[in-house]
């Protein structure tokens, strides 16, 4: 694995400023590019309030919160770096800028991985002269504190550039999956989109509200899916037959429910109905209350999983 104790960070909004964080609290030094005028003051406050998080967690040990450096370009960033995430705005253009600036200077052993969760990789790739040392390394936000990563090389990636990328977000204590083929959204999204589409078809046709279709899910199958995904829990609910006897008994089950599910799209009075539902369920609390709840129970979780198999 190439030298990856100095990474830089494309891009500090939403996502950049979580992953900054992480790459510290690893032990490694961490330069970063934003043009944002106000960028250096919002990512180091940031840094700040994910370090006291991240300390509850046990994920700072290694890390020294003052070995981020502030740069003017892209380029005078990646210099030297090992591993660079690149995180600016979801727009092809400013991708393909942001690679066409740094693909001259970078270390001939760095990785450069891109967040992007809509863009693909090969809509991305035209971005370079040579993407052998590019991939896509999507995360979850925030990436400091929800574990997944989705990974994913072509034909055009360098063999065991997957392979590095994999082994750096291992070190920083990431979970890796790897998307084998090209599709809108990767996986996980595509996963919380066919579950929240079924979650609003439910609301619009009146079997239950949205405070209640919520809960159905945080305190059913929520729970369960943060110890294990769906395949591997169904293969436990028919006893020793496994997966087997599981699919045999709810055969038709099953495949009555996917006949019955809705396929709703997001219209404004759509929108409008959840927006109503969602103030009636929380009294109207406040959206950083209830980020502030959300990364509470998040931590909880995470410290009571800490050490186990992640399956
Ligand atoms: N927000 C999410 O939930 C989420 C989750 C996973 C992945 N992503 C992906 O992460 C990437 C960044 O998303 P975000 O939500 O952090 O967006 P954001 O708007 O919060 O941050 C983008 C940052 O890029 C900066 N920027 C603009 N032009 C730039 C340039 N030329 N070079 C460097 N920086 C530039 C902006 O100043 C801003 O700070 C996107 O590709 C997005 O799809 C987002």
């Amino acid at each position: 694995m190439a030298d990856t104790s100095h990474t830089a960070v494309l891009g500090a909004g939403v996502i950049g400023a979580s992953w900054a964080a992480l790459f510290l609290a690893s032990g490694r030094s961490v330069a970063v590019f934003d043009p944002a005028p106000d960028s250096e003051g919002a990512v180091r406050a940031y840094i700040e309030q994910a370090w006291a998080t991240m300390t509850e967690l046990g994920l700072t040990a290694r890390g020294d919160p003052s070995r981020i450096s502030f740069h003017t370009s892209a380029a005078e960033a990646v210099e030297g770096a090992g591993f660079i995430q690149e995180n600016v705005p979801e727009r092809l253009p400013v991708k393909h800028a942001t690679f066409a600036k740094i693909e001259s200077v970078l270390a001939p052993e760095a990785i450069v991985a891109s967040s992007a969760s809509g863009l693909t990789l090969g809509q991305m790739q035209g971005g370079w002269s040579d993407p052998a040392r590019f991939v896509l390394g999507h995360p979850f936000n925030p990436p400091h504190l929800i574990p997944l990563v989705e990974v994913m090389g072509n034909e055009r990636t360098a063999a065991g550039v997957v392979e590095g990328a994999e082994a750096f977000y291992a070190d920083i204590g990431k979970v890796t999956i790897r998307v084998q083929k090209e599709v809108p959204g990767h996986v996980a999204n595509r996963l919380q989109a066919a579950v929240w589409r079924e979650a609003i078809h439910l609301v619009q046709s009146g079997v239950a509200s949205v405070g209640d279709v919520d809960k159905a899910m945080s305190a059913g199958p929520g729970l369960r899916w943060a110890a294990m995904g769906p395949t591997t829990l169904f293969g436990l609910g028919a006893g020793a037959g496994g997966l087997t006897a599981f699919c045999d008994h709810f055969t038709d089950t099953f495949n009555g429910w996917w006949d019955d599910l809705g396929t709703p799209h997001l219209t404004p009075e759509i929108t409008q109905v959840l927006v109503d539902g969602l103030r009636e369920a929380t009294g109207g609390a406040p959206v950083e209350d209830l980020a502030a709840r959300r990364d509470a129970k998040i931590v909880a979780i995470q410290k009571a999983l800490r050490g186990r198999p992640s399956d």
